[in-house]
């Protein structure tokens, strides 16, 4: 059964999760997320009891403190929920709108709530003030209450009681986290880091998340680490430095929604760094993917383009 997903968020690793799982080691006692978004890596990982207390933290304090109400009050959160996006039933066109400008004003997480299920490609977008600015998608209605509810109550059922909420920047959500541990970092990629189309409410240089991976080496925190990708013959970003000692596995995220919809056919390949003390289990070697997608992949996508 797939694990709950109340928060419908663009970069969210709820398909992945299972492949990104693969990796985790055993006995794991806290589960670290500190650039959670839906935090679906953590849903995964209590619906498989592969951690015995969570951690989830974000830098949108709007999304720490949706958690917060969906794990610890959450038939309340949801009949809020349904009263918002009922709301749009009975209002005109300006409906989304308005409780944009409402969010933006009071901050209220099932505000956000409903911006996210709403907003085009679910995908959030924030000024240099922290206000929400993504617009409304016309085509559809955003996820209904009932189908909210059960993702609600299903995900409080797997959380509530064994996790806490932290708002704030990943190395301070993750500075008790100890050998015993695992944190899942998944900070936004340089590709939607730089250039127009950033996204999320924080960005992240690739220069300051060096050093702290570097931190958690040195404690001997175990981590895996989502990082930029390729579509088709497109690729962001540049390889981690090698003396961080981190084995590089390539994952196949399946199609490009994205190309698609343009009429391209192209596979959408993710990065997955493991820290030093992670054996790769079942582990696909670069390498070895690389020469596996030259014979797989449609001449335009050229697998070089993929060796780093
Ligand atoms: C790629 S999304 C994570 C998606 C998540 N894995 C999921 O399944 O939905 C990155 C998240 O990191 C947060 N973020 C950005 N910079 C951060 C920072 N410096 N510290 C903590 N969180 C940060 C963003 O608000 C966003 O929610």
């Amino acid at each position: 059964m797939r694990p709950p997903h109340p928060i419908p968020y663009q970069g969210s690793k709820r398909l992945l999760a299972p492949l990104i799982a693969r990796h985790v080691p055993a006995e794991v006692q806290v589960w670290f997320e500190p650039f959670a978004g839906s935090a679906a890596m953590t849903l995964h990982a209590a619906q498989h009891g592969l951690a015995r207390r969570f951690v989830i933290g974000d830098s949108l304090g709007g999304i720490v403190e949706l958690w917060r109400g969906i794990v610890e009050q959450p038939e309340q959160t949801a009949a809020r929920y349904r009263a918002v996006w009922s709301g749009q039933a009975r209002n005109h066109a300006d409906y989304f709108n308005r409780v944009r400008a409402r969010y933006n004003r009071e901050r209220d997480p099932v505000d956000l709530l409903y911006l996210i299920c709403r907003c085009v490609k679910n995908a959030v977008r924030f000024n240099s003030n922290g206000e929400f600015t993504q617009s409304v998608d016309r085509r559809r209605l955003g996820m209904h209450p009932d189908r909210m509810r059960a993702a609600i109550l299903a995900a409080s059922q797997l959380l509530a009681g064994r996790v806490e909420f932290r708002e704030g920047d990943w190395l301070q959500t993750s500075a008790d986290a100890t050998t015993r541990d695992f944190a899942y970092l998944d900070p936004p990629y340089l590709g939607t880091t730089i250039g127009r189309d950033k996204r999320y409410h924080r960005q992240l240089a690739q220069a300051d998340l060096l050093p702290g991976l570097a931190q958690l080496n040195a404690r001997g925190v175990r981590f895996a680490l989502s990082y930029d990708g390729s579509t088709g013959g497109k690729h962001y970003g540049p390889p981690l430095p090698a003396h961080l000692g981190l084995t590089h596995l390539l994952i196949e995220a399946g199609r490009s929604s994205q190309a698609t919809l343009a009429g391209r056919n192209e596979c959408t390949i993710e990065s997955l760094y493991l820290s030093p003390g992670i054996a790769a289990l079942d582990a696909v070697p670069r390498d070895r993917f690389n020469r596996r997608l030259a014979r797989a992949m449609p001449a335009n996508a050229k697998p070089e383009s993929l060796a780093r």
